[in-house]
């Protein structure tokens, strides 16, 4: 467990009372006019190795390439910067999705399509970022890929790693991984080709209005 100071912080109760939002000139329907299209945060969640940023790559070249405005925050890069003070214990895994959903929704405000790649293996927190936002802001992409297949793939060889107990805490090994009940989008990586997945991902945002 990391032992920084910041998380010691209860960030409700350090505010203070003089810090008053501040409203903003350009509405969210003038962003959707300008931008051709509705926002709102793709959450990807699935085990080590199930394809998470690859298919949020592959979603977000194709959203780009039909004009959208669009971001992928990615749980593996995030952790260089952002949330670099972070280990994998639960309770800075809680810390990491509870940054990132507020990163996510700062983008959100922006107007863009944002995709997330990241385990986020508590369904606690999932749904804790889904009340954050408004509703159909918040499009839970379930990348469903057996452990075995992720195992198999292992492109960063930690599965390995974590067999031979080398990496303590690892999703699916020794840290759970909570399935999404009823995901917006449920993609079986393991039956078709990234393309394929990628293309279920936006024929549902086609389907529901957003773009
Ligand atoms: S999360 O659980 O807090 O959502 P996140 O998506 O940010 O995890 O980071 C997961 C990535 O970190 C994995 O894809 C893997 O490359 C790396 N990693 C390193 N150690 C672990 C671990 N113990 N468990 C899971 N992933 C790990």
């Amino acid at each position: 467990m990391s032992q920084t100071p910041y998380k010691e912080v209860d960030v409700q109760g350090e505010k203070s009372s003089d810090v008053i939002w501040h409203n903003a000139s350009v509405s969210a329907s003038d962003r959707i006019k300008q931008n051709g299209h509705k926002p709102a945060v793709l959450w990807f969640t699935g085990l080590s190795g199930s394809g998470k940023s690859t298919v949020a790559n592959a979603v977000d070249k194709m959203l780009h390439d039909l004009n959208c405005k669009t971001y992928v925050l990615d749980g593996d890069n995030v952790r260089h910067g952002l949330n670099g003070d972070l280990s994998f214990s639960d309770e800075d895994r809680i810390e990491n999705i509870r940054r990132i959903g507020e990163v996510s929704k700062l983008f959100v405000d922006a107007g863009l399509i944002v995709s997330t790649a990241f385990i986020s293996p508590f369904l606690k927190d999932r749904e804790m970022v889904r009340t954050q936002l408004t509703k159909g802001q918040f499009i839970e992409v379930f990348i469903d890929t057996p452990i075995a297949v992720c195992e198999q793939r292992d492109p960063k060889g930690l599965y390995k790693k974590a067999r031979a107990g080398e990496i303590k805490n690892f999703t699916g090994i020794d840290s759970s991984y909570d399935v999404p009940l009823t995901p917006e989008v449920h993609v079986k990586t393991a039956e078709k080709d990234i393309k394929a997945c990628a293309e279920q991902v936006v024929e549902y945002l086609t389907a529901n209005h957003y773009i």
